[in-house]
């Protein structure tokens, strides 16, 4: 192990370049002019793969492709899965980038560009390492898979899918993903929770075409008043949201896990100086770790209506709509909210208008069982590697087709975030530190060898 460790030091430069280019490459899902790119991206690291010597297959998808790649099966040892995926959000807002979010570049040790911690620099540590194990020349002690794919950032609807008739390639004894966080700067994190996702579009529709607000106005409903009052609608003051039934389902925090939480280092000034906000705000009677982790939530996206150019337009607007999500925990259900939605929609929409309410995705969320044998093994990998045992930590970002894996694959999961929280990821500037890199990819190369001996 020394020695693979002493390569990887030694290597440094060429493990960091790889990263780069990959990086360069515009791999975002959800925009169509970006078709050849997001496949560039996928050939890029099917190409990695092959290079380093494991069976590769790339799958297509009604959407983008996928990468499914295995090393060796081994008698008796277990096997990994491990999963990420290399699309990437839109880059949008540009002029908000220092540099540009396709042309990576290192500041002060932090590597910036879109996809630098989600995920690409996250996931390609542990292939990193899997071909510093194959290229030393050492077998490995047990069967590393890999799972890539490109549609992460737009639901994995695809994949969902297809899972049942790739469940025997896939099959695994556990599933490891690196698409999450530290706790904090020097403190690295086990998460073992992450909540789930619904995503709406409401769209509001009122006169045929847009009217003089002078001649109409007083006469007719305003869609954007319309859309307000609906959207107003759905929180309190003290941000209870007022969905009848949302909290149905919604298990709560245990004694244990307050307690445990209320021990991290945390500190809700320096949190909300870091997003640049006077003060927090969140549901009344939680902690800023439980809201963001372990209560649903309602957020409005995106809001359009009527005029958004230069000036005054004194307009009734025809039409307002918002792209709207939701944060949902277990045991909610996406498909049960969206019945819920219609009926409180039903119930507070304004006269005079038409009203429609378009789903997206949606996903339950997620809760591992941390006490494995993998999860054993993890600890100390990271300790190794971090110079500091991790913490076990929920997130509140979502990752659509874990709680599937965990139901199609009957797998065990393990969520190893080398990023940190202030990393913006799905913001402009977003990064990841070259250290972290680093240091991912040499708990990654200890983690293979620490599962083998606790499964052993
Ligand atoms: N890597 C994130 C998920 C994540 C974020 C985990 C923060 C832990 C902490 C993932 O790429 C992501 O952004 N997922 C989307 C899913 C959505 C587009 C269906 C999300 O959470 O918004
Ligand atoms: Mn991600
Ligand atoms: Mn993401």
């Amino acid at each position: 192990m020394d020695q693979l460790i002493e390569s990887l030091d030694s290597d440094r430069n060429a493990l960091l370049d790889d990263l780069l280019e990959w990086l360069r490459i515009p791999s975002v899902s959800s925009d169509s002019r970006r078709q050849g790119e997001v496949r560039q991206a996928c050939d890029w690291v099917s190409r990695k793969l092959e290079q380093a010597g494991l069976s590769v297959e790339t799958i297509a998808t009604e959407g983008h492709p996928m990468v499914v790649a295995q090393t060796a099966p081994i008698e008796g040892a277990p096997v990994v899965l491990v999963y990420g995926h290399y699309d990437v959000q839109p880059a949008e807002p540009l002029e908000d980038w220092v540099s540009g979010p396709f042309e990576p570049t290192v500041r002060d040790g932090d590597l910036f560009a879109r996809g630098a911690t989600d995920d690409k620099g996250q996931v390609l540590t542990h292939i990193q390492s899997v071909c510093r194990w194959l290229s030393a020349g050492h077998p490995l002690p047990l069967q590393i898979k890999f799972l890539i794919e490109g549609e992460e950032e737009v639901g994995s609807e695809n994949l969902e899918r297809m899972l049942p008739d790739l469940a025997e390639k896939l099959a695994c004894d556990c599933v490891v993903i690196s698409d999450s966080s530290q706790y904090a700067d020097g403190q690295p994190a086990i998460t073992y929770g992450l909540r789930g996702i619904a995503t709406y579009e409401l769209s509001v529709d009122g006169p045929s075409q847009d009217l003089h607000s002078g001649s109409f106005g007083g006469a007719v409903m305003n869609p954007a008043i319309a859309l307000c009052k609906m959207l107003a609608s759905m929180v309190d003051e003290n941000g209870v949201i007022q969905i009848p039934g949302y909290y149905d389902r919604v298990q709560p925090l245990t004694d244990q896990e307050r307690r445990q939480w209320r021990e991290l280092p945390q500190s809700d000034e320096a949190f909300a100086a870091n997003v640049g906000v006077q003060e927090l705000f969140g549901e009344q009677g939680y902690t800023t770790d439980e809201r963001r982790w372990a209560r649903p939530t309602f957020d409005i996206n995106g809001l359009t209506s009527g005029h958004q150019g230069e000036g005054v337009k004194t307009i009734i607007p025809a039409k307002a709509s918002a792209k709207i999500s939701f944060r949902l925990v277990a045991d909610q259900d996406p498909r049960e909210l969206t019945q819920q939605l219609n009926e409180h929609f039903s119930a507070n929409a304004p006269p005079g208008v038409r009203w429609k309410l378009v789903s997206d995705h949606g996903a339950p969320g997620m809760l591992a069982n941390i006490d494995t044998p993998f999860a054993k093994a993890a600890e100390r990998a990271i300790d190794a590697a971090f110079g500091a045992k991790p913490v076990f930590i929920r997130e509140g970002g979502s990752i659509p087709i874990v709680t599937r894996f965990q139901e199609v694959l009957g797998c065990d999961c393990l969520l190893l975030g080398w990023g940190l929280s202030d990393d913006n990821a799905h913001s402009p500037n977003e990064k990841f530190r070259v250290e972290d890199y680093h240091r991912g990819i040499q708990a990654s190369a200890r983690l293979w060898n620490e599962i083998a001996k606790q499964v052993e």
